[in-house]
């Protein structure tokens, strides 16, 4: 699957994530994602679930939210497209390829196979994290 294709026509997203660009960055400098086809990224979790993230004892909420941009480069200002997982109940994941304004979605939806083929085995399940 290649993200950087996700642009911005598609479908109304179901959760908007139009303000992502406000969120707290979780990395420090971007990198090539190994599971995302090493496109360069930059994961940004959303303002009250960013302790939760970083936390990898801390098992996330209803609520929390978490995405990660895609970029062509290692200086690109412009997103290629987003990934988002957000946690909707107590149990159940929600996951979407989003536009760079977060409000369109090519592809969202619960337990996707296309993104829970990986994320199932993350460490943290769904959450990978980010390398130490
Ligand atoms: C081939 C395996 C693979 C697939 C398929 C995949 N991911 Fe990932 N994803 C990863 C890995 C590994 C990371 C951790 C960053 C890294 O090192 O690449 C990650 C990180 C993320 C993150 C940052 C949060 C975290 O886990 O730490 C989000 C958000 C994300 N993926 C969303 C998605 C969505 C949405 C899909 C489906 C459209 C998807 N991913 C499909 C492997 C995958």
């Amino acid at each position: 699957m290649v993200y950087s294709e996700a642009r911005d026509e598609g479908i109304v997203a179901e959760l908007d994530v139009a303000d992502w660009r406000t969120w707290p960055r979780a990395n420090p400098k971007r990198f090539q994602s190994k599971g995302h086809g090493y496109l360069w990224v930059d994961v940004h979790v959303a303002p009250d679930a960013a302790a939760t993230y970083a936390d990898r004892d801390a098992v996330p909420a209803p609520g929390f939210r978490v995405l990660m941009a895609g970029y062509d480069t290692a200086t690109a200002t412009k997103p290629t497209g987003l990934t988002l997982m957000a946690k909707v109940s107590a149990t159940d994941w929600f996951y979407a390829v989003l536009g760079q304004d977060g409000k369109k979605a090519t592809l969202q939806g619960a337990a996707l196979p296309v993104c829970t083929g990986c994320h199932q085995h993350a460490p943290r399940t769904p959450i990978f994290g980010l390398a130490p």
